[in-house]
């Protein structure tokens, strides 16, 4: 984990929050290069859920919303953690991390432990007071549950069908740390699946080989995953029956995603406590019915981590090491590279107007900085999967370099099937499908 955090930094993927006033514990500043991963993760899942699906349509709730929808959900009784506070030093911990019975800081005697609930409390208006209290989302989710009636009027939609949102999500955690795995703002990508009751089973089978493989196909070891069945005694106030998709992080098996069958607990609640009907007109029984719902509920920084986490690694590279990130092309920050050899006036014209034609399809960097051996390595550690190095033959036969991250490979294309070929390379064709005119250039050498 040292290693991914001391890239992120070096590199500008994530940032401390508040830095230069000694951080904001559990809180992470995305970078660009850490924007960019983030935004390629979500239009990843967006791609996947509603883009190419008949059955799932997007939403963008509020993160503030009425109170009731927290008394309703369950939130406000059943979201806690119990705390023990110390009767010296008056920290708080959860009473359930602790192997002793006395205070892990100074010692001292533990109180009896007190439920603590986990939503941040805020007020809305001017005035602070209890009848103006709001809280900031712990889960999208509910955004979601309460819109039920608005999407099945608009969309028309019949079951089985979805809602999917991505969002900020807040909770004030009490066991915090293993960087952006649990930090205390972070965003969530929900779906609410709502489907017959009878028919839950298959659909949650169904998600949960969906979401494996989403993982997978983006690049994810299938032996770095696993599934984990929640007990009955573990499982939320709502679930029915849940799994998590856990990874192997650094420090060990953890969640990346919950795939729970929350029945019709939430359309049920939210239906008894605003008196608004939130039910089903089935046209096949004729009758009124109340949809089961199977949430596949991910989590963007998580995914991010885990992303990072299984895409590091390091080669011998001569006297050094080749640090790289074998991240999937269509969640690499940046795609492509543009190189010029030197700086000389002639080939800087040439490797702008690439750079510059080549941007306005794709995040591109420029670098002339130091020697082509150092740049590469510079590209490698953020994960670009092309760099295209611009070269003194390149005046003369109007060709370029691509030069790709993982094998190390080169071949020689003509600058007009330069984006052609890019864009098939991107999409996973192999390096060596040569366009028009292309030729296999030399490999780099390795340095073992
Ligand atoms: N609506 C269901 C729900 O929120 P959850 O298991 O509490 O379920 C779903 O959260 C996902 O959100 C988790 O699998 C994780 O990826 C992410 N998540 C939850 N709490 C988090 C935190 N404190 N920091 C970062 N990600 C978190």
């Amino acid at each position: 984990m040292d290693k991914i955090v001391s890239l992120c930094r070096r590199r500008g993927f994530i940032y401390p929050s508040s830095e230069i006033y000694g951080g904001l514990s559990s809180c992470w500043d995305y970078g660009h290069l850490g924007v960019e991963l983030k935004r390629n993760i979500k239009q990843a899942w967006w791609q996947a859920v509603v883009q190419e699906r008949d059955d799932i349509v997007g939403l963008d709730t509020s993160i503030l919303m009425h109170p009731e929808v927290w008394a309703a959900s369950g939130h406000l009784e059943g979201f806690v953690d119990p705390l023990v506070e110390c009767k010296s030093c008056h920290l708080r911990w959860r009473s359930d991390d602790l192997e002793d019975s006395n205070c892990p800081s100074c010692g001292g005697e533990l109180t009896e432990p007190r439920l603590f609930n986990l939503m941040f409390k805020t007020f809305m208006g001017p005035v602070e007071e209890e009848a103006n209290i709001v809280y900031l989302r712990p889960e999208t989710a509910q955004g979601m549950f309460v819109n039920f009636q608005n999407v099945l009027n608009t969309t028309r939609k019949k079951l089985p069908f979805g809602i999917a949102q991505i969002g900020k999500a807040f909770r004030n955690e009490i066991t915090t740390g293993n960087f952006i795995f649990r930090s205390r703002e972070f965003e969530q990508m929900e779906i609410e699946f709502f489907v017959k009751p009878g028919t839950d089973e298959e659909w949650f089978n169904y998600w949960l080989e969906e979401r494996l493989n989403w993982y997978v196909k983006l690049g994810i070891k299938r032996e770095n995953l696993q599934l984990r069945q929640h007990l009955k005694g573990e499982l939320a106030h709502y679930a029915r029956a849940c799994f998590d998709i856990n990874y192997l992080f650094p420090m060990g098996w953890a969640e990346l995603e919950g795939i729970a069958n929350r029945g019709d607990f939430d359309l049920v609640q939210h239906a008894k406590y605003s008196g608004k009907s939130l039910s089903y007109f089935d046209e096949e029984t004729k009758e009124q019915i109340t949809p089961y719902i199977i949430e596949p509920s991910a989590g963007v920084d998580r995914s991010a981590l885990a992303f990072l986490c299984d895409a590091y690694d390091e080669e011998p590279d001569k006297e050094e090491i080749r640090v790289l990130l074998h991240l999937h092309p269509s969640l690499a920050p940046i795609k492509v590279a543009v190189l010029p050899l030197s700086k000389r006036e002639n080939l800087v014209a040439v490797a702008k107007q690439i750079y510059t034609d080549l941007r306005q399809c794709w995040m591109v960097q420029y670098d002339d900085a130091q020697s082509v051996g150092r740049r590469y390595r510079r590209q490698d550690e953020i994960g670009t999967p092309f760099c295209v190095t611009v070269d003194f033959q390149s005046l003369e036969d109007n060709q370029v370099t691509i030069r790709e991250r993982d094998t190390m490979n080169q071949i020689r294309v003509s600058v007009s099937e330069l984006k052609a070929t890019l864009q098939a390379k991107l999409e996973g064709e192999d390096l060596f499908i040569l366009p028009p005119g292309g030729k296999i250039w030399k490999e780099e050498k390795r340095g073992v």
